[in-house]
């Protein structure tokens, strides 16, 4: 698949209209360079309407239709659009770009949209950890009989090459285990009230910063970090894990004073999601931990940071700083551009 390859959005918020933004810049450049002219024929929303134009939608006009509140209706040519399963259906496409909101409780309907693309033909990108949380070994599976790629790099630490690192760069390697502090939201929160904050007012300022879910519960409960636990796990080793197994425990009992008598002995309090192989079982666990200040996982603000044990080149670690929604574009963009390797096989 080179030369004119068409794209379908599912899902068209903040990640979907960056990214879009980005493909009439610098992305539609290095594409370009890869000698992949892209085209997007189809956008599907929840409420500002979906659209499909198998010559290509006019992007621009698109991004100021959902900016202004109106509805991509009015650049749709592709007859009725009655739900997002049906826009998936009959989108024509070369690769599907999943990127709806998260779905902590079952992975829907992001996992049927990805399922659905697979079985059309359709490669499949997204930043969207539902899928890779509660269906990995099955959408693999499917990608793999269709001859297809399932592709998730922004589900984890969005750009950071997590899941891409493990995938090219340690052949033979085996991931034995791996803790995390993956969830900027938490990490946010405790530094300040280590500063004196409550958990309230810490909260709002990081919904004031936009990187809180839209059900904040999501983060402070710990349900954000078992998804992405259960996305590492089920990825790089192997597990079928489900968010639902994960042992959790959220931030919500934890006060000001446990988070400054910390500080007075030297750590900081961080939510930790933990993974170990023991057996042929990966155990899976969410909660608030003390870490002494030279832990790599226990920088102050809401950096997220991930270490990886290995059976054959040690402890590994990623540390994402200043995340944003560039970055998250960014892993779309990194997952399209493995599809279409360039000349020496270079992704
Ligand atoms: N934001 C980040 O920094 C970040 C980082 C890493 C990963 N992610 C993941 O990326 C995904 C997108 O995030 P986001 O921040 O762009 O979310 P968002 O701003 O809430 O946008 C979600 C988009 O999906 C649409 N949508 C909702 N339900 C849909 C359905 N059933 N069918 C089709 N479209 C539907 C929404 O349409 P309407 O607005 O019209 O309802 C909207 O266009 C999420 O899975 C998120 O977890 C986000």
């Amino acid at each position: 698949l080179k030369g004119d390859v068409r794209i379908a959005l599912v899902g068209f918020g903040n990640v979907g209209r960056r990214f879009a933004s980005l493909l009439l810049g610098s992305y539609g450049r290095v594409l370009k360079e890869r000698g992949v002219r892209a085209h997007v024929t189809g956008i599907a929303t929840g409420r500002h309407g979906s659209a499909i134009d198998p010559r290509g939608l006019p992007l621009a006009r698109c991004l100021r239709l959902v900016r202004s509140g109106g509805s991509l209706g009015a650049v749709n040519r592709g007859g009725p659009l009655a739900s997002s399963r049906v826009f998936v259906a009959r989108v024509p496409a070369d690769v599907l770009v999943e990127i709806t909101p998260l779905d902590r409780r079952g992975g829907e309907p992001a996992t049927s949209h990805v399922r659905l693309a697979l079985k059309r033909g359709l490669d499949v990108v997204t930043a969207n950890k539902g899928p890779v949380a509660f269906a990995f070994k099955e959408l693999t599976g499917t990608a793999r009989r269709h001859g297809r790629r399932f592709l998730h790099e922004g589900a984890v630490m969005d750009g950071t090459p997590v899941f891409n690192m493990a995938r090219y760069c340690l052949p033979g390697v085996r991931v034995l285990a791996f803790r995390g502090t993956l969830n900027s939201t938490t990490n946010l929160i405790l530094s300040r009230m280590g500063r004196g904050a409550t958990l309230r007012e810490a909260l709002r300022e990081a919904q004031a910063l936009g990187i809180v879910e839209a059900d904040p519960t999501d983060d402070l409960d710990g349900w954000d970090s078992a998804v992405k636990g259960c996305a590492l796990a089920n990825a790089l080793m192997g597990a079928d894990a489900r968010p639902g197994e994960v042992r959790r425990q959220g931030i919500g009992g934890v006060s000001p004073g446990r988070v400054r008598e910390a500080a007075r002995a030297g750590k900081r309090v961080r939510l930790v999601v933990r993974g170990d192989l023991r057996g042929r079982r990966v155990h899976l666990s969410v909660r608030p931990e003390g870490l002494p200040l030279g832990d790599p996982l226990a920088g102050d603000g809401p950096d997220t940071a991930l270490l990886i044990k290995t059976d054959l080149m040690g402890e590994i670690g990623l540390t994402e700083l200043g995340g944003s929604i560039d970055q998250t574009a960014y892993a779309l963009l990194a997952d399209l551009l493995t599809l279409f390797p360039n000349d020496q096989g270079v992704r």
